[in-house]
């Protein structure tokens, strides 16, 4: 018997303001067309006023709940991936945690930028592998709008906010590649890069929070290399093959992004789960947001295979290979 992370539910919450490209042409010298031909965005929803992080993820994980008929009781663990905390602590998981009503347990922070969810999604399989929680909520949450400078025309254009969660479960599996839940996942990270995207703040240097740089264009050719080769890690971990996989679900930066690595693959678009036109690059919370938007528009179905994989700030990037 081989002890596997099944997905057990799914769900997001998005904030009630959509922000359409046109917003940006009063702020900076930018325009709807560059903005979509750039980067495939079409609109991004932000946060309302003293709406945070944390709030948004406890709706997302309702959500989930409701999907996988399942009480908080039932949860043993919290896992949030966040770059933009409620505060610089306590984590925003244990205030998750409190948001729910969940009284015992333990709840924890993840913090890989827009690579968050997967490490967040990795660290809950082995705690569910080691036999330490049986239902873990994954999630990751983002009030990205908050580290935007509204002056800088190639940052603020890009990003958006929004929440998504996942519940994993520990299954009884045969060991093989035809069993449900994750089969094998791929971590890396090159502190080298980090002036290619980063904040300018923190509690130990500036004491504030900082705004978004980025050097975008190097960092557009280093994701299509890397993700490309992480997917390939990951599919020869679980003995699987390009060809295998009925649904890349990718970390939503840039629809150029997403199709290079597609293309790379040899996957066609029509495999690839897409989102960033409606939610921008959510950060860590973008692959549960497109994981949970794809199965409420029946795409991925039980017995799917499912490629996710991100890069981000770190640089830090990985993926993992489960079967839905
Ligand atoms: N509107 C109009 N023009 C713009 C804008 C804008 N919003 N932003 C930049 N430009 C200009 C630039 O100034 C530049 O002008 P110049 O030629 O006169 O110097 C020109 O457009 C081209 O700029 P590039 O940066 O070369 O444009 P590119 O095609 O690379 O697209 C983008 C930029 C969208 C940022 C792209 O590089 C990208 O998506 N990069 C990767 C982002 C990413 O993967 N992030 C990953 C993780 S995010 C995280 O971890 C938080």
């Amino acid at each position: 018997m081989t002890r596997r992370a099944i997905v057990r539910g799914v769900g997001h919450y998005l904030p009630e303001r959509i922000v359409p490209n046109s917003f940006f042409e009063d702020l900076v010298d930018t325009s709807d067309e560059w903005i979509r031909t750039r980067s495939g965005i079409e609109r991004r929803h932000f946060a309302a006023e003293g709406e945070t992080t944390s709030q948004m993820a406890v709706k997302a994980a309702q959500a989930a709940l409701e999907n996988a008929g399942m009480q908080v009781k039932d949860i043993d663990a919290i896992i949030v991936a966040t770059t933009t905390p409620d505060l610089t602590f306590p984590s925003t998981a244990t205030m998750v945690q409190h948001g729910l009503g969940m009284e015992r347990g333990f709840a924890f922070d993840v913090q890989a930028v827009c690579a968050g969810f997967v490490f967040a999604l990795v660290n809950a399989n082995a705690l569910i592998a080691t036999g330490q929680a049986n239902r873990i909520l994954v999630i990751g949450a983002e009030t990205f709008s908050r580290l935007l400078d509204m002056t800088d025309r190639s940052t603020c254009v890009l990003f958006g906010d929004g929440a998504g969660a996942l519940i994993l479960e520990a299954h009884a599996g045969t060991g093989t590649n035809e069993d449900r839940g994750i089969l094998a996942s791929d971590l890396n990270s090159d502190g080298r890069d980090r002036d290619m995207l980063f904040v300018d703040g923190g509690p130990s240097t500036t004491g504030t929070t900082g705004v978004v740089k980025m050097l975008g264009n190097q960092l557009f050719r280093r994701a299509v290399e890397r993700l490309t080769e992480t997917a390939r890690h990951s599919l020869g971990k679980a003995g699987l093959s390009d060809n295998d996989i009925d649904w890349i679900v990718p970390h939503q930066a840039n629809i150029r992004i997403i199709k290079g690595t597609a293309k790379k693959m040899g996957i066609p678009m029509e495999r690839v789960i897409v989102t960033v036109q409606d939610h921008g690059n959510t950060s860590a919370a973008s692959i549960p947001l497109a994981l949970s938007v794809a199965q409420s528009e029946g795409k991925i179905k039980r017995g799917d295979l499912v490629l996710t994989e991100a890069i981000g700030g770190g640089l830090a990037w990985g993926s993992v290979v489960l079967r839905w």
